[in-house]
């Protein structure tokens, strides 16, 4: 399998649980929607894949899905945008990716979107409420290079255009006429109540609107995955969704913390995905990737 792909260097991304994901697609489904897309890692994978006809892809943050219709109908002029931000920069100018972000954050261009995700800190995007994006720049390194972005570009673009329709709105909105032939990949931000806000996000999800919206798609029969909870070592992220839903629970393994092998621990990350009932038969252990797709990944 040639290399997937993945214009939007998001952290957190999905791109990597991907194809444990992947096998619990059904072969039937007619319109796959990611209704909390970001970069739309697990819609990539799919289309890639075959798996559905049509695509739905949203996100409550308006600029990514901006940025998102940007890549897909018009990938030669954003790959050329994108070249000019990035081209604007000087090897140790740090003053430059504030004046773009403070650019971004007043006008909401999606291309500066683009390179201010590409070039902050760990790609890790930071929101205030206001979904200003407040992340700095990262010192070491300059952001994905044009010629590898048009690549990326080209190929989302390809993998996409004619069979996906983008959403600006809340989850439920943009599954507002998914139904029993459908199937929905969700992968919410998480709202711990210990934690307070995540700033990753500008907008928040607490689990009883979560729990309330899953409900409401079971008794539509629309079948789902959900990526939710999990663990790295013994630290465990966010409550298990309630067994009342009738979800099966499995566990992914999302490979080694980065922050654990820095400190020379060697704590692994296991990912809930929680799954309509009769889409798996699997046992409860831990699923692992086969080595080819973990050396694909690394490169
Ligand atoms: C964990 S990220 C998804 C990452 C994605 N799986 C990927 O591969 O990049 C969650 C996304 O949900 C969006 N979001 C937050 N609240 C939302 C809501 N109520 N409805 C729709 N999208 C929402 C955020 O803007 C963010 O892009």
């Amino acid at each position: 399998m040639s290399r997937l792909p993945h214009p939007i260097p998001y952290q957190g991304s999905k791109r990597a649980l991907a194809p444990l994901i992947a096998p619990y697609v059904p072969r039937d489904v007619a319109t796959f929607y990611e209704p909390f897309a970001g970069s739309a890692a697990v819609t990539l994978y799919a289309a890639n894949l075959g798996l559905a006809k049509r695509f739905v892809v949203g996100d409550s943050l308006g600029p990514i899905i901006e940025l998102w219709k940007s890549i897909v109908e018009r990938p030669s002029d954003t790959s050329a945008r994108y070249r000019s931000v990035w081209e604007g920069q000087k090897d140790g100018d740090l003053e430059y990716f504030n004046l773009v972000r403070a650019r971004y954050n007043s006008e909401r261009d999606p291309v500066d979107l683009l390179y201010i995700i590409a070039r902050c800190v760990k790609n890790a995007v930071r929101f205030n409420a206001k979904g200003n994006f407040t992340q700095s720049v990262d010192k070491r390194r300059l952001g994905m290079r044009p010629e590898r972005m048009r690549e990326a570009i080209d190929g989302a673009s390809h993998l996409l255009r004619g069979r996906v329709e983008f959403r600006v709105g809340d989850w439920l909105d943009t599954l507002s006429d998914a139904g029993r032939e459908d199937f929905v990949y969700m992968d919410p931000p998480y709202l711990g109540t210990s934690v307070g806000r995540d700033k990753r996000y500008a907008e928040q999800m607490a689990q009883d609107r979560l729990c309330d919206g899953l409900a409401e798609l079971n008794a539509r029969s629309v079948r789902l995955a959900l990526s939710y909870d999990g663990q790295t070592g013994e630290k465990v992220y966010g409550p298990p969704l309630p067994d009342s839903l009738g979800l099966d629970r499995l566990q992914l393994h999302a490979g080694r913390s980065s922050q654990a092998t820095l400190q020379g621990r060697d704590d692994e990350t296991i990912e809930s995905l929680y799954l309509s009932p009769g889409l798996s038969d699997h046992d409860g252990s831990v699923i692992r990737k086969p080595k080819a797709i973990q050396q694909e990944l690394a490169l």
